[in-house]
């Protein structure tokens, strides 16, 4: 077992990558940012010098050659990741990678015999999964204090304007791999999972109606669960106003999200039990609930408690499959008009991307 210790990280990608350095920051005792990388060498000086970080390359491989370093954020556009990912294991490094991890159930797949072949093990960002609602959900859940699941309704209303997509990659099949169901919907698809359970079949529809992009950027579908409980997802960049709602409801407990569109894990989140009883299991099961740290700054130190422990990762490759095998049986069957069974076999003709 690893005893606790201080991990050095460098970050490729100076987008999203900056909240990977703040959620760093909180946990001066356990995370150090030691290194950047970006190919866009005004954005590297930027960030670098926002945060008193000196070493700074455009070179990735130079990244991988930094013996110091334990620890790589492949913060890149998607189309990336795969490469970066596999690179990242076998220089002997930790790797943590963004959402969507790759673009293909046999990257995915790749990446699984990598790990398992690997010092280093591969870390997916879900980091909507951390924050005081869902945790409690969570929990109740696992308690078996919810009962059956009967429906869960998820909605994902952002809005995203041309001055989003002036960064091209985010327009284009290749780069992004994929449109709302790809980039944005995936935190809440995974949440209704992580939730609810897998999914056995899924019947969708998607359509490009906000923005003058490749992707698509409006989303419906109706799911049932391997429960037996239905589930229906809606996803639109379209929303002048924006919100993710969750709302779950089983045998003996209704859970209705914050609307909060960008932490829809944190609390408010409404638990409505069906009885007194229900009532009361449930405010035992939350009498000793303390205060779960949201987002970045949830995920990392629990990050850090499994580097430091051994332990299992707070999201796992199996985590990241399941959502990445959800997303491509949306993609199927609004592509062949019908309903599509998972799981999605290596015969399937989706199965590479
Ligand atoms: N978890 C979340 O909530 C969240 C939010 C936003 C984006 N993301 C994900 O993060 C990833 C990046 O998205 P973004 O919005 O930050 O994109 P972005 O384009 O704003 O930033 C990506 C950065 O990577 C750099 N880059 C490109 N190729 C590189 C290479 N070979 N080596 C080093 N740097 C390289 C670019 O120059 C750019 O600065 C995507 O996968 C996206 O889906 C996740």
């Amino acid at each position: 077992m690893a005893k606790a210790r201080v991990w050095t990280i460098a970050i490729v990608g100076c987008g999203i990558g900056r909240a990977h350095i703040e959620g760093c920051n909180v946990h001066p005792d356990k995370f150090r940012v030691l290194a950047l990388c970006d190919i866009d060498e005004r954005r590297l000086d930027a960030v670098g010098n926002e945060f008193a970080i000196a070493r700074r390359t455009t070179s990735f491989d130079e990244i991988l050659r930094m013996d110091d370093v334990d620890i790589v954020h492949i913060c890149t556009p998607p189309a990336l990741h795969a490469a970066q990912v596999l690179a990242a294991l076998a220089a002997g490094k930790e790797v943590v990678c963004e959402k969507p991890l790759v673009g293909s159930l046999a990257e995915i797949d790749r990446v699984i015999a990598a790990e398992q072949q690997a010092r280093g093990r591969v870390l997916p960002v879900f980091q909507y999964r951390f924050g005081n609602g869902v945790q409690k959900a969570k929990r109740i859940i696992d308690l078996g204090l919810a009962g059956k699941p009967y429906l869960a309704t998820i909605e994902t209303a952002w809005r995203r304007t041309p001055q989003y997509y002036a960064t091209e990659w985010r327009q284009q099949w290749d780069a992004a791999l994929g449109g709302v169901l790809l980039s944005q919907a995936i935190h809440a698809h995974d949440l209704l999972t992580y939730l609810v359970g897998p999914v056995s079949s899924v019947f969708a529809r998607t359509a490009t109606r906000v923005n003058s992009v490749e992707v698509e950027d409006c989303a419906v579908a109706s799911l049932v669960m391997q429960s037996g409980a239905l589930a229906s997802l809606a996803a639109t960049l379209g929303s002048h106003k924006e919100l993710s709602r969750l709302r779950l409801c089983f045998k003996d407990v209704t859970f209705e999200s914050s609307l909060a569109p960008y932490s829809p894990g944190d609390d408010p989140w409404e638990i409505i039990p069906g009885s007194s009883e229900a009532a009361q299991r449930i405010a035992d099961a939350l009498a000793s609930f303390g205060a779960a740290p949201s987002q970045f700054v949830g995920l990392l130190g629990a990050y850090h408690e499994a580097l430091t422990t051994g332990g299992p990762l707070p999201v796992t490759l199996a985590d990241a499959r399941q959502s990445l095998e959800l997303v491509t049986a949306l993609y199927h069957s609004a592509a062949i008009g019908t309903a599509v069974s998972l799981p999605i076999g290596m015969d399937h003709p989706k199965y590479n991307g």
